[in-house]
């Protein structure tokens, strides 16, 4: 029986790392190995549609995984990977990326959006999206540099009330226009120092 499960455990890669991950900080190769191909190792996103986790706090990634792994955030690829990984992993991986310095991604966006933008964040949202979004009061993801492809899709997640915001959040949001959303996401996309 006992040869049976090691054999069972050395078959399951994936547990196996997760485990290894439970007992000890996880290594850069872990990180390297489950996220580094859409996230960087560096926390920088590889793609349009992913979010850099680079300087985001420990609780807003630690959050984010609870919530994929029990399905109340939507996701295409995150809620799956989830799966596999324990709080003690989630924890794990959220003091790894919230050490790393903020990615800036340098994309354009709409100057005019932009700056209205601006002044809207500053009005409505800069209460938990700190300092231009570049930080996050406790648990607030880093808005900052993120793709506005990214920031677009999670807009639409909220609009249609599949993902669910802060009952906070939701006073600010739900009052902006289209337009005012819009401008706000242009703002963030561009803050690139
Ligand atoms: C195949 C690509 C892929 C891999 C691998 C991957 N992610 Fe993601 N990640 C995404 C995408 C895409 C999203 C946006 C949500 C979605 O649609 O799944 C995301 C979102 C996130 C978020 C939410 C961040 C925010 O600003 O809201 C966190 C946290 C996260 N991933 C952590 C991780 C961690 C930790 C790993 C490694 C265990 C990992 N991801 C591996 C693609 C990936
Ligand atoms: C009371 C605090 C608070 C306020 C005010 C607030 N937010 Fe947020 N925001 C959060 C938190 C917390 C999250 C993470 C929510 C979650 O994971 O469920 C978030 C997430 C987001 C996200 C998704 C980012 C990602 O990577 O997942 C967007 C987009 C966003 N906020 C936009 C805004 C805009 C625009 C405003 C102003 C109109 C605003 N927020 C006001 C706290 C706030």
């Amino acid at each position: 029986m006992k040869q049976r499960w090691s054999g069972w455990a050395l078959a399951a890669g994936a547990l196996t790392i997760s485990a290894a991950a439970f007992a000890a900080p996880p290594t850069p190769e872990m990180i390297s190995f489950a996220c580094a191909g859409c996230h960087g190792t560096n926390g920088g996103s590889a793609g349009l549609t992913m979010p850099s986790l680079a300087a985001q706090s420990k609780a807003a990634i630690v959050e984010a995984m609870k919530k994929f792994k029990s399905g109340e955030r939507p996701s295409t690829v995150m809620g799956r990977l989830a799966k596999g990984y324990s709080d003690a992993d989630f924890e794990a991986m959220g003091a790894f990326f919230s050490r790393q310095k903020i990615h800036f991604t340098n994309q354009t966006v709409d100057k005019a959006k932009a700056a209205k933008g601006a002044d809207l964040q500053e009005a409505n949202c800069s209460r938990c999206h700190l300092d231009d979004g570049k930080d996050g009061k406790d648990d607030t993801p880093v808005m900052a540099s993120q793709w506005l492809e990214y920031l677009k899709m999670q807009a639409e997640l909220y609009d249609s009330g599949k993902r669910k915001m802060p009952k906070d959040m939701a006073e600010k949001w739900n009052r902006l226009s289209k337009e005012d959303r819009e401008a706000l996401l242009h703002f963030y996309a561009g803050v690139s120092k």
